[in-house]
């Protein structure tokens, strides 16, 4: 079977990672800016002032992936290039960036698909309270409106945040993203809410304004499934799955939040502020949803954390790996003997993907799902000169296998980016990490090359996948 010709190969990137020229052209400062210059927030102190020098080289990317044959391009807008202080002043050269990198884009057939927040919040907004702001629930509003404005004509997918709950928990619970905030639950949950709630609204903006295309979000997906037998590890993988994916994906998909959540929120001291205004504004938007955008990288094998212990938080200990203490304590996330795991020790596990597409069938039905982010990170042996990638193609042609099956058991999957389309800053591992179709040699003036997965990715997009 191949892919339908609907079905979008596409490959994805974020601003703070690839661009750098982190205060070119009016560009204002983020947070990021600011928190991974603090002594050891980031792995060797690594930043992206200049990262992959996207920002100057995005012609040759470009180029490069359209030589990949890529269909879609992801990528995000960083917001302080738009509105260097968030709201206030709009630049100019911030505009010109993004209608360049569109309009490159669209000179060779690729679908630009930009996600508007991809974790880079003006630091303005930050110092004043970030999403615990009404001031930042408002601007990001206006600096929405502003790029369906600028880029609408000719952009026509559009996601609204990535991965809110990554954002929000690194940000107030492990304090390994800005604001770096420790154990701050109650904000915690507060932000969550403040930033679906501002995702209905902008959603509702661009149906009432009459803007073409779709619009969505993109949450990670990590579903959750009991480690072994017993009825304490089913408990636990209910509970995880309760605040691990319906807390989040239920606000989109059905304008309600879990009740489950809701009363242990309650209890726990945890209960956001939730109007009756702002529970209209979520019903609203919830059926209007064009698609769901999952980055999937492994799934939870998860066991009860009878021991109470709680979670001991590093920087490493902070980036997903099994063998952690839930955030709130309840469960375990456990390796499973004869699974295989990435050396950061993520499960590679095409088979949860299938099966936790076919939950949220179940939960939400044959929603459209666009898999926004799937792919490995490795250290990726080089010989000779060459990059021999073998484990990312075996991890990326497994994983395409299962979406595959997906579509022929009837899952509405309308596309699969890869992670990442180049090699890229990892937020917390620095450069040590690599997703990438396409290397960068940081030690030979950022030169791109191309990594046998190009040619690989190349052949399976020229063929549609007919030989997966
Ligand atoms: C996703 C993010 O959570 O995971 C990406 O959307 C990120 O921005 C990717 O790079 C991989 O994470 P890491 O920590 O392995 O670099």
């Amino acid at each position: 079977m191949k892919f339908s010709k609907d079905f979008l190969f596409g490959a994805a990137s974020a601003s703070y990672q690839v661009e750098g020229a982190w205060n070119e052209d009016g560009k204002g400062v983020s947070n990021w800016d600011v928190f991974s210059k603090i002594d050891g927030k980031t792995y060797q102190e690594t930043n992206g002032d200049v990262a992959v020098d996207h920002y100057h080289r995005y012609k040759e990317d470009i180029a490069l992936m359209a030589e990949m044959g890529l269909e879609s391009y992801r990528f995000s807008i960083s917001w302080t290039r738009i509105y260097p202080n968030g709201d206030g002043e709009l630049n100019q050269k911030g505009l010109d960036f993004y209608n360049n990198v569109i309009n490159e884009c669209l000179k060779y057939n690729i679908i630009p698909f930009v996600t508007l927040y991809h974790w880079d919040l003006p630091q303005e907004l930050e110092i004043n309270g970030g999403w615990t702001n009404e001031r930042t629930l408002k601007a990001f509003q206006q600096y929405a409106d502003t790029c369906f404005k600028a880029f609408g004509d000719r952009v026509k997918h559009w996601i609204t945040f990535n991965e809110t709950v990554i954002f929000s928990r690194h940000g107030y619970i492990f304090g390994a993203h800005p604001p770096g905030i420790l154990n701050d639950f109650k904000n915690y949950y507060q932000v969550l809410h403040n930033v679906f709630l501002t995702h209905a609204k902008v959603v509702l903006n661009f149906k009432d304004s009459g803007y073409q295309g779709d619009i969505g979000i993109t949450h990670v997906f990590s579903p959750a499934f009991p480690a072994d037998d017993k009825e304490s590890s089913k408990k636990a993988a209910e509970h995880a799955n309760m605040f691990d994916t319906f807390l989040y994906y239920d606000p989109i998909l059905k304008g309600t939040y879990p009740e489950y959540v809701l009363n242990q929120l309650k209890e726990k001291g945890y209960a956001f502020e939730l109007s009756q205004e702002d529970q209209e504004i979520l019903l609203k938007a919830a059926p209007l949803n064009d698609f769901i955008g999952i980055n999937y990288y492994q799934p939870m094998r998860v066991i009860a954390n009878d021991s109470n212990t709680s979670r001991e938080i590093t920087r490493e200990s902070s980036t997903g790996g099994a063998g952690a203490v839930s955030y709130d304590g309840v469960y375990q996330t456990v390796k499973v003997p004869d699974h295989s795991y990435t050396k950061w020790g993520w499960e590679i596990s095409p088979e949860a993907l299938l099966d936790g597409m076919h939950l949220l069938k179940n939960e939400y039905g044959n929603i459209p799902i666009y898999i926004t982010e799937n792919g490995l990170g490795d250290e990726d042996p080089i010989v000779e000169g060459e990059i021999k990638d073998a484990a990312r193609i075996d991890y990326i042609e497994k994983h395409l296998k299962f979406v595959k099956k997906g579509i022929s058991e009837g899952l509405n999957i309308k596309g699969y980016f890869a992670w990442s389309v180049i090699d890229l800053l990892s937020w917390l591992n620095g450069y040590k990490k690599q997703y990438g179709f396409i290397y960068v040699d940081h030690k030979d003036h950022l030169n791109r090359k191309k990594k046998d997965s190009f040619y690989w990715y190349q052949e399976v997009i020229a063929t549609r996948g007919e030989n997966l």
